[in-house]
C-alpha cells in the first residue's frame, strides 16, 4: 500500500497555465512581478512561460521577454513549455534550465492542442528530451486529459498508462497527470494513477487537476493516497486551456496549502506570501479569486482591518 506523503513538492503553474487563456494581453512586466512573488514564497518550482506558437496562444509570445526578465532565485526552477525543437532552441536560448513536453492521453485533444497524433508528439519530444539532455536541461513531462477529453469522453487508465511509459523512458524525470477538463471524480484518479504508477515510479507522478466541478482538493487527497508527492497549482485558481472549451481554473495554490497545512504535510510554501501574490495579478486583471481560500483570507483581513 502506499504511504501519504509527509511533504509535497508544490509546482505553481499560475504564470503559464494560469495567464495562457486571458482574453487580454497581459503586461510582460506584470508577469514578470508575478513570477517574482511566487518565486518568493518558497516554491521551489514556478512554470514561467511556454514556447509555443505565438498563432496558437498569442499569450505566451513574449516568452524570451519573461526569460530575460525574472529575477531567478537560487533553489527555485522555472519551466517552461515546450512542444518542438524550434520551441527547446528558443527555450535554451532564453536560458531555461527546465522545460517541459506536453502531450495527451486522448488522439483528438492532441491533434487540437499541439496539431498531431499521441505517437507523432511523442517522436517530436524525443528528440527535444535528447537535445535537454545533451545541455543539462531537465525535461517534465506532461499528460493532458488523464480522466475526461473534450472531445471524447472518459479516457482509459491504460491510455494514460501508455504516454507515461513514453515519457519517462524518453527521460522525463517527472510525469504530470492532467486532469485538463477537471471531470475526474476520486475513484477514477486513482484506477488511473494506480495504472501509471506500474509504468512510472509514483514519487515521480505529480497530480495536476482543474477545479470544473469542485473536486480537484478531493482528487488530490486520493492522488496522496496513491502516493503521490507533487502538487501542480495555480495562484488564486487562475486558468483554463485554450483547447479545452469549458475547463476552468487550476486547483489554486492557496487552497492546496490549506489542506496541505492541515494534513500536516510539509510543503516549504508560506500561504500568506501566495495570498499577496494572488491579490496582485487578480488586481491586475480585474478578476475575483477562484479560490475559496483566497476568499477567506480577504474577508478575514476586511473584519480585522
Ligand atoms: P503547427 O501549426 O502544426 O506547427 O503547430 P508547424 O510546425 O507547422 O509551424 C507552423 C508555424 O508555427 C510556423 O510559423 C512555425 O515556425 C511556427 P510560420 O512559418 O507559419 O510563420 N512554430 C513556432 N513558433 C514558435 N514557437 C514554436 C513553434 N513551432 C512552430 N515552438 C505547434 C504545432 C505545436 C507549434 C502548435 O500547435 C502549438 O504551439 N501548440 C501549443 C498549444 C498550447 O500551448 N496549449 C496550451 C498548453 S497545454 C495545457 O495547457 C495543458 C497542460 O496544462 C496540462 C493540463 O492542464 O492537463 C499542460
Ligand atoms: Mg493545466
Amino acid at each position: 500500500m502506499p504511504q501519504m506523503p509527509t511533504a509535497v513538492k508544490i509546482v505553481e503553474v499560475g504564470p503559464r497555465d494560469g495567464l495562457q487563456n486571458e482574453p487580454r494581453s497581459v503586461p510582460t512586466s506584470v508577469k514578470i512581478a508575478l513570477i517574482d512573488r511566487l518565486a518568493a514564497t518558497g516554491l521551489r518550482a514556478v512554470e514561467a512561460t511556454a514556447f509555443v506558437s505565438p498563432k496558437w496562444v498569442p499569450q505566451m509570445a513574449d516568452n524570451a521577454e519573461v526569460m530575460a526578465g525574472i529575477h531567478k532565485r537560487p533553489g527555485v526552477s522555472y519551466p517552461v513549455l515546450v512542444p518542438n525543437m524550434k520551441g527547446f532552441e528558443a527555450a535554451a536560448a532564453a536560458g531555461a534550465e527546465e522545460i517541459a513536453v506536453f502531450g495527451a492521453a486522448s488522439e483528438t485533444f492532441s491533434r487540437k492542442n499541439i496539431n498531431c497524433s499521441i505517437a507523432e508528439s511523442l517522436e517530436r519530444f524525443a528528440p527535444v528530451a535528447e537535445a535537454a539532455r545533451a545541455r543539462g536541461i531537465k525535461v517534465r513531462g506532461y499528460i493532458s486529459c488523464v480522466v475526461g477529453c473534450p472531445y471524447e469522453g472518459e479516457i482509459a487508465p491504460a491510455a494514460v498508462a501508455g504516454v507515461a511509459r513514453a515519457l519517462h523512458a524518453m527521460g522525463c524525470y517527472e510525469v504530470s497527470l492532467g486532469d485538463t477538463i477537471g471531470t475526474g471524480t476520486p475513484g477514477k484518479v486513482k484506477r488511473m494513477i494506480d495504472a501509471a504508477a506500474r509504468e512510472v515510479p509514483r514519487e515521480r507522478l505529480a497530480a495536476h487537476f482543474h477545479d470544473t466541478y469542485g473536486q480537484a482538493l478531493a482528487n488530490i487527497y486520493a492522488a496522496l493516497e496513491e502516493g503521490v508527492q507533487i502538487v501542480d497549482s495555480s495562484v488564486a485558481g487562475l486558468g483554463g486551456c485554450p483547447y479545452a472549451t469549458g475547463a476552468s481554473g487550476n486547483v489554486a495554490t492557496e487552497d492546496v496549502l490549506y489542506m496541505l497545512d492541515g494534513l500536516g504535510v510539509e510543503t516549504g510554501v508560506d500561504l500568506e506570501q501566495v495570498f499577496e501574490a494572488g491579490r496582485f495579478i487578480l488586481a491586475e486583471l480585474g478578476r475575483p479569486a477562484a479560490s475559496k481560500t483566497h476568499v477567506a483570507m480577504e474577508a478575514k483581513r476586511k473584519v480585522g482591518s
